[in-house]
């Protein structure tokens, strides 16, 4: 019996990643002639909400017996929320707390079947030593895309440039095989080099390099400039580059849960071909109560048809991405401009705190989206043909607008003021802009291509495929 071991970072899009990278493992494996392979994955849970992944689990256990998962005990005494700066330091700090139940499972795996590869997520960058410790190859599960590989691989270079943080920086930074990147932009956890969470990243970009493999969720011809200089070894400067192997796009195929939320599809049956603009910031993505009304605003002056997908403000004045909240439902008539619920009835849907993504974005009356560009929604979107208005919020997701609309031409900008407010007057002109106007036509066109080509990726003579039989080549022991 031979085994495959994966460690994601304990969130829902995360999580979901690692589970369809343990089916196209499966499906690649899966021949008469080839020994049996289970893929067991180990799950950590910190105390906070980062999204409940039970009945995720329950079902994929259900349907695909090979995969088995590990609940890792927690440390004990367990960590207190509170006195971490940042959601990331928690996680970081507990997953570093784990590492000797990491090491307790992976021997017990190793009693009944043969260990070929250790598969991590960067935010468990603790386990790498465990698993090097005992001789199975580790490698890295990077679930955001290859500029933002180069750049993090990068990192420790910029690093040792500048005696500042980026955020005090104040100007472009130049990395290999990517567009300047203004230093405001670089991922969140990387801004700022007195806090806690700063030295936890650059830590997992020293690593990263010392790996036995990254797998990246993208496709070879999605990013090639990024691709090029990593694999010229332009962006670990001093040191050698594990190989890469670009599996994607790894989407989440399918909306289990879909059912009860239905009505948002069915009103889509009802619209248009390509005339919905939906707008969605992911599972951690709130805004103010004063930006909702902005968006409100935005969305009735453009005349476009929207579906919009809202979450209640905040609590507190907490850093967005910090303990997401037990959340309620949003209460609307309190938080949109008085009747426009009314007034949006023929051309609009709201709906509280989720919608089926891959579905909603795969229907034919959906023509853009507004997004918070984390990269599983950027590859939703670019499989279902859908142009992006890009809005970031937090983690890595500047730099992937950047990437977006600078680079790659898959996305128009949201443009912030000052204050970091979009006004309304932005969400009309950026909405009617996507829908209408020629700046939109050649974005959906480009994002037509890029859909092409990650479907001939994924195919059974495609790039990504060859990919993943390189990496179960390479992890064999
Ligand atoms: C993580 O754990 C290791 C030992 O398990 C320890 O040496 C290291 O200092 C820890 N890192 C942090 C930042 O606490
Ligand atoms: C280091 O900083 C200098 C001055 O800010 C800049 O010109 C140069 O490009 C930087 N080098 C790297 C490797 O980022
Ligand atoms: C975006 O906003 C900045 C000011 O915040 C402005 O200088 C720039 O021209 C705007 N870009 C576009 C395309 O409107």
């Amino acid at each position: 019996m031979e085994a495959i071991v994966l460690y994601p970072a304990p969130n829902m899009g995360h999580l979901i990643s690692m589970v369809e990278l343990a089916q196209l493992i499966l499906l690649h494996h899966h021949h008469p002639s080839n020994s049996l392979l289970s893929v067991h994955i180990l799950i950590t849970s910190p105390p906070i909400d980062l999204g409940s992944p039970s009945p995720y689990i329950a079902s994929v256990s259900a349907t695909t017996p090979s995969i088995i998962f590990h609940h890792l005990p927690d440390p004990s005494p367990p960590l207190q929320p509170a006195s971490f700066p940042s959601m990331e330091a928690l996680v970081f700090e507990h997953i570093n707390l784990t590492t000797p139940q990491v090491q307790t499972t992976l021997l017990s795996i190793s009693l009944s079947s043969s260990i070929r590869a250790f598969v991590i997520d960067g935010f468990c960058t603790a386990a790498l030593e465990v698993g090097t410790s005992l001789q199975i190859p580790t490698y890295y599960f990077f679930t955001s895309g290859a500029s933002c590989l180069a750049l993090f691989l990068y990192i420790p270079t910029l690093h040792k440039n500048t005696t500042k943080s980026f955020k005090d920086l104040n100007t472009h930074l130049h990395v290999p095989g990517l567009p300047p990147i203004p230093s405001s932009h670089m991922p969140e956890p990387t801004l700022d080099r007195t806090k806690e969470q700063h030295s936890w990243f650059l830590n997992f970009a020293t690593r990263l390099p010392k790996s036995a493999g990254i797998i990246v969720n993208t496709f070879n011809s999605l990013e090639p400039n990024a691709l090029k200089a990593i694999s010229d070894g332009l962006c670990v400067q001093d040191g050698h580059t594990p190989p890469i192997f670009c599996v994607g796009p790894v989407i989440k195929s399918s909306d289990q849960s879909a059912g009860g939320q239905a009505e948002c599809l069915k009103w889509l049956d009802s619209q248009p071909r390509g005339s919905v603009v939906y707008l969605c910031f992911g599972s951690l993505g709130t805004f103010s109560k004063e930006q909702l009304k902005e968006i409100a605003v935005g969305l009735e002056k453009s005349g476009q048809r929207f579906l919009w997908v809202v979450r209640s403000p905040p609590m507190k004045e907490q850093s967005q991405q910090l303990l997401s909240q037990s959340e309620e439902d949003p209460d609307l008539d309190s938080l949109l401009p008085e009747s426009f619920l009314d007034r949006t009835r023929e051309k609009g849907l709201v709906v509280k705190k989720w919608a089926p993504q891959v579905l909603v974005l795969s229907h034919d009356a959906v023509g853009s989206f507004v997004t918070h560009c984390g990269w599983n929604s950027v590859l939703e979107a670019i499989c279902a043909g859908v142009p992006m208005v890009a809005w970031p919020l937090y983690a890595e997701q500047r730099f992937n607008k950047i990437l977006l609309v600078e680079q790659l031409k898959l996305a128009l900008p949201m443009n912030e003021s000052e204050g970091g407010l979009v006004s309304a007057a932005e969400v009309e002109r950026r909405v009617r802009e996507i829908m209408e106007s020629e700046e939109g036509n050649s974005v959906r066109e480009q994002v037509l291509a890029k859909r092409q080509e990650a479907m001939a990726a994924t195919s059974e003579q495609g790039s990504s495929r060859a990919a993943l039989a390189k990496f179960m080549e390479s992890a064999k022991r």
